[in-house]
């Protein structure tokens, strides 16, 4: 077999890459390691930066998210009882798009399979060769046999487990890493979401949040032990300790039902440099992760998808590889800042197992002052809807 961009992963990043490239005439063959139906059965945050929505409209994908999706103006912040609401739309002039990643990664294989592009499922051992020459190639195990892929580039769109990052040299290679003394248990419930727009809660006895996927499907999250297992919570359990920590007027309004899912997340900081080895390309968790306050990991592969997208069609179209040379410090220098976001965005509102009274005195303080002043609400909401790519 032979393509131009062999791209490992067919998740969020391997699959958006893979239709731009599509829609610009570029060859690609997608390996994913797991089957199409375990791909879709991730249950992952769905708030889009505008600049993901315009890259879902590049990529001919964004016709049911138009329908489906829903515009957030803003979101609430809670303390407590007393909350306050940051207006993204008279802060930026932009909002977000409240739009399953399930359902965007559903309509990025629908598109990739309307257009005959190869996506290859239930690959085993992949693994990339040759990546400091011109002509790098592919090896994996499929169906009980070994295939070979060429190709010009590889593009590693893998995720946190996945091999890719592992073949830039251990000497060449940088990661820096800061993992939280907390998790966030998760519950999916078949009941109507208990606000029009999301609640990120801070109260004494931790974080909570408020989402959807829909009118009927709600997405609720609090702060939980590492020692925590899911099976340690039942359904009533969640749902009392979620009405502890969000203002009295929600909780009195929320419906609770039985979770159809139920899982708890770790939450990490973590950046990969450089996020290039010769021909091979890293993209997405592949090459960096974030805590999930505010929403960043599918919004942050969206960047780096459009930065490589946009290097290879240079390369392709006008036989320029600058872009390409450049794709790992581009994309770097966006990820820190979303990196930073994140990072501030989840000291706001966790409460630390080792807070001194200082420490909790000054996070107090950091949520006044962006109550009360419209530059801080502004820099808060021009991360949360978007950094310019
Ligand atoms: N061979 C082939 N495929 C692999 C391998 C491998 N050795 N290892 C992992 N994969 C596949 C995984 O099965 C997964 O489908 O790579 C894909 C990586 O997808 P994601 O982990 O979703 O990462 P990405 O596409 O970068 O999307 C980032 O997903 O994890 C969330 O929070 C994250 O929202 C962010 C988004
Ligand atoms: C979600 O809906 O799963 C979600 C929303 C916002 C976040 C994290 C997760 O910051």
């Amino acid at each position: 077999m032979r393509t131009q961009v062999a791209i490992i992963g067919g998740g969020p990043s391997g699959l958006l890459l893979g239709q731009l490239l599509h829609r610009a005439g570029i060859d690609t063959v997608v390996l994913e390691r797991r089957s199409r139906d375990y791909v879709l059965s991730r249950i992952r945050a769905g708030v889009l930066e505008t600049g993901l929505v315009d890259l879902m409209h590049e990529a001919g994908v964004g016709a049911r998210m138009d329908r489906e999706g829903f515009i957030h103006d803003g979101t609430l912040i809670a303390k407590g009882d007393e909350q306050f609401r940051i207006d993204f739309e008279r802060l930026t002039g932009r909002h977000v798009m409240v739009y399953g990643q399930t359902e965007v990664t559903r309509d990025l294989y629908e598109a990739r399979d309307a257009a005959g592009a190869p996506t290859l499922h239930d690959c085993r051992g992949v693994k990339p060769h040759d990546l400091d020459t011109a002509a790098p190639f592919i090896t994996f195990l499929r169906d009980g046999a070994v295939h070979r892929l060429d190709c010009d580039f590889v593009a590693g769109c893998d995720g946190y487990h996945g091999p890719c990052r592992q073949e830039i040299p251990t000497e060449v290679r940088r990661e820096d890493e800061k993992t939280y003394p907390f998790g966030w248990l998760g519950v999916l419930s078949e009941t109507p979401p208990v606000s029009d727009e999301l609640i990120y809660a801070n109260s004494a006895r931790g974080f909570a949040l408020c989402s959807m996927r829909n009118a009927t499907l709600s997405r609720y999250y609090i702060q939980c032990d590492l020692s925590d297992s899911p099976d340690d919570w039942t359904d009533d359990m969640f749902w009392d300790e979620l009405k502890r920590r969000i203002p009295a007027e929600a909780a009195e309004r929320l419906e609770t039902g039985p979770s159809i899912e139920k899982s708890i997340a770790p939450l990490r900081s973590f950046v990969c440099e450089p996020m290039r080895w010769g021909r091979l390309f890293l993209c997405g968790d592949a090459a960096h992760i974030v805590p999930p306050t505010g929403a960043k990991g599918l919004n942050t592969a969206a960047s780096d998808v459009h930065y490589l997208s946009n290097a290879l069609k240079r390369f392709y179209h006008d036989r320029d590889d600058e872009g390409l040379e450049r794709y790992s410090e581009t994309a770097l220098a966006r990820i820190w800042k979303t990196e930073r976001f994140s990072w501030w965005f989840s000291s706001l509102m966790h409460r630390y197992p080792d807070q001194s009274a200082f420490d909790l005195r000054i996070q107090q303080a950091e949520l006044a002052f962006l109550r009360d002043n419209e530059a801080a609400q502004r820099a808060m909401a021009e991360s949360y809807v978007g950094l310019p790519y």
